[in-house]
């Protein structure tokens, strides 16, 4: 039982790092108004809206899992209160941190309507802080952070947000593509 809480608690925390590196691409995505392997926006926006709230799930399961399995040691207030663990706390916290900052996000993602548009996207932004903080957490504080297999998928991570953060900063982003224009027989004076 204690084995299958370990695996369970670290599994469940590296689906939840590689779904928040999608969904913050694809958020990226949505917001270029361009549209993806043949998905519409909106289809994109639905794959990036099933993925946060699948990491967030994921998460809760990490906490609960870790906090049942004694080898973790983790104490309620853990969970709540950030830097004030007994084992690593500073990279422990940075979990508790990201713990609170996906929750907000959430919440006000569900509250979208009520909130108004401008709390929504102002805390959507935190989602840009909230990336650094779960994958600093997970390399700080996980057990398998040495591995070649956790290397090399936290690297995939980075190296994505990487080349979408450039996308994202780059000065034709959002543009629309030009017009193409339609070449009749009219205009090519025939
Ligand atoms: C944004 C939220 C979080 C994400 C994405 C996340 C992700 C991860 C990842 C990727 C690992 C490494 C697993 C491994 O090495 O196999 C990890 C480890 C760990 N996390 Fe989290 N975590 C989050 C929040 C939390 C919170 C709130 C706590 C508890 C306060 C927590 C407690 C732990 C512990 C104790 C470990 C060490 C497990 C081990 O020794 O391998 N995490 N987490």
């Amino acid at each position: 039982m204690d084995t299958a809480l370990w695996v369970l608690g670290r599994g469940t925390g590296v689906v939840a790092l590689v779904l928040l590196t999608v969904s913050l691409c694809l958020g990226i995505l949505v917001r270029s108004r361009t549209t993806f392997a043949g998905l519409p926006r909106y289809g994109v926006t639905a794959v990036h809206r099933t993925a946060s709230l699948t990491a967030t799930g994921l998460i809760a399961v990490h906490v609960l899992t870790l906090l049942l399995d004694p080898q973790a040691g983790l104490r309620v207030t853990d969970v709540v209160l950030p830097f004030l663990g007994s084992y690593r706390p500073f990279w422990l916290g940075l979990g508790t941190l990201g713990l609170e900052l996906v929750a907000l996000v959430t919440v006000s993602g569900l509250l979208r309507k009520r909130i108004g548009e401008r709390a929504f996207r102002a805390v959507h932004l935190t989602s840009y802080g909230l990336w650094p903080v779960a994958v600093a957490h997970g390399l700080g504080t996980g057990s398998d952070a040495g591995r070649v297999w956790m290397i090399l998928l936290t690297g995939l991570c980075i190296a994505a947000v990487v080349g979408f953060g450039l996308w994202r900063l780059g000065d034709d982003f959002g543009q629309r593509p030009p017009a193409r224009r339609l070449t009749t027989s009219a205009s090519r004076g025939l």
